[in-house]
């Protein structure tokens, strides 16, 4: 814990420790500034002073070189008191609902406004609707601290753009989007980003920064959402949508590659465009029929998947009441452990609905808990190939031994285009 009379003023304080704020405390740190993390979990805080990581890309050694840099992680929010900066990085759920749930969002507002001094620059990163930072963050800053944004504090919001498991792009190469809520907000918030990433775009305000990561995600969601529906009726026609979408490729412009898949996951692809629709609906009265549509398809997609799985079982005169599946990486994107939103988990619902027994093989998840489901956990890829009756590639990890799931497999559903052989089925 913390000892308050060692830190009397932070160059940042950055508030929740998750995939998002550690690497930006890590970056920041690393470029010689004095970083505070400030999260509500004390488990979370302790484990970084003692040196534990609890995020994917940051590794035990590294935490232990931030402490050594002068990192500290804390619960007791009075840091906030002498910051220069401050960033939010707490979570965006949706709510029961279906729409955006910003308590966590509010909460940390509330917090630093208790704690805010003139001077201070407040930086909102949590990928929200256009609008939070004016409307929902600043007024509860104000009326807490009797401080006006733009005249006596700063006040600015900057997407959060990163990508867990990505060898290439990472905080400091990939450009970091800013809008502020005055002009001279946007300039001290680029001054303040510049210290550590390469290249800062300005936007010209809070919303279009905060719009232009919806349309980021959405523009994903989308396109996710067109190759899902294409491979659905590919497959009824008789195209392989695999190699169509190699051939498209081949042009060298106008087109981007999309893949279909088992559906989509994460904490942005699922949930951003949600966002993003509900704040329209709510302010328009009017659908955006894109965003809804990409929706339902990549919601159908688990459904669809496992409709495909019985239909592979048939061919050899097998039903899914009774057989056994092996579900083959179960986490939302490859080569990382986070589960969050995985299409795996309601793909797993409908397998185990449908009579299945399901069995899962994933060298990153050790305990995978579905609702409703008793998953089985395989250690050996190799048995669990031979004691399956089908297998279902969801998640291809770079460890995983393709050629061996080609061969071995009795039958394979392949939803990511990977594998090829006389028993795989792609989607
Ligand atoms: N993870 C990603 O790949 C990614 C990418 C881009 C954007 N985002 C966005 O970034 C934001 C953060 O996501 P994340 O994945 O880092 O979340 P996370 O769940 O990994 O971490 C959030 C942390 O915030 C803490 N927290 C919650 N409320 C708090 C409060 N009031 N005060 C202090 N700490 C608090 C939690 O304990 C947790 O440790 C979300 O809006 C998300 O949509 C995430």
């Amino acid at each position: 814990m913390l000892s308050l009379g060692v830190i009397l003023s932070a160059d940042l304080v950055v508030i929740g420790l998750g995939y998002v704020g550690l690497p930006l405390a890590q970056a920041a740190t690393l470029s010689g500034l004095k970083v505070v993390g400030l999260d509500v979990s004390s488990k979370i805080v302790d484990g970084l002073n003692s040196g534990r990581s609890h995020v994917d890309d940051i590794s035990d050694t590294e935490v232990s070189e931030l402490l050594t840099a002068g990192f500290t992680a804390t619960t007791d929010a009075s840091v906030i008191d002498d910051a220069n900066t401050v960033v939010i990085c707490v979570p965006t759920p949706l709510g029961p609902e279906g729409g955006p749930d910003l308590k966590y969002v509010l909460g940390a507002a509330a917090t630093i406004g208790e704690h805010l001094k003139a001077q201070t620059l407040v930086i909102l990163e949590s990928t929200t609707y256009p609008g939070t930072t004016d409307e929902e963050v600043r007024p509860i800053l104000e009326s807490a601290s009797g401080l006006t944004a733009g005249l006596d504090f700063n006040l600015a919001f900057s997407p959060e753009r990163i990508d867990p498991g990505n060898p290439i792009y990472g905080m400091k190469n990939t450009p970091k989007v800013v809008g502020g809520h005055t002009g001279a907000c946007t300039t001290r918030a680029a001054e303040f980003y510049r210290t550590f990433v390469d290249t800062v775009v300005e936007a010209r305000g809070t919303r279009e920064a905060e719009m232009a990561k919806l349309l980021e995600n959405t523009y994903r969601q989308v396109n996710i959402g067109l190759v899902n529906e294409m491979a659905q009726f590919c497959h009824r026609l008789g195209i392989d949508l695999w190699d169509v979408i190699e051939m498209a490729k081949s042009k060298p412009f106008g087109f981007q590659a999309f893949y279909p898949g088992p559906g989509v996951g994460g904490h942005c692809i699922p949930i951003d465009p949600m966002y993003l629709s509900q704040n329209v609906r709510a302010r328009l009265g009017a659908p955006s029929q894109f965003i809804e549509t990409a929706q339902a398809v990549n919601n159908s997609m688990p459904a669809y998947v496992a409709r495909r799985t019985q239909n592979l079982l048939n061919t050899v005169g097998k039903a899914m009441n009774g057989s056994t599946v092996l579900v083959i990486g179960v986490t939302y994107k490859p080569d990382i452990s986070d589960q969050r939103e995985s299409p795996a988990a309601p793909l797993a619902q409908e397998l185990a609905s449908l009579g299945a027994t399901v069995t899962y093989f994933d060298p990153y998840v050790e305990n995978w808990q579905v609702d409703g489901v008793d998953t089985h956990r395989a250690t050996d890829l190799a048995t669990a190939l031979t004691d399956s009756d089908v297998a279902i590639l969801v998640q291809n990890h770079k460890i995983l031994d393709l050629e061996l799931i080609s061969r071995d497999a009795p039958l394979v559903l392949d939803t990511r285009g990977k594998l090829s052989g006389p028993q795989v089925e792609r989607l």
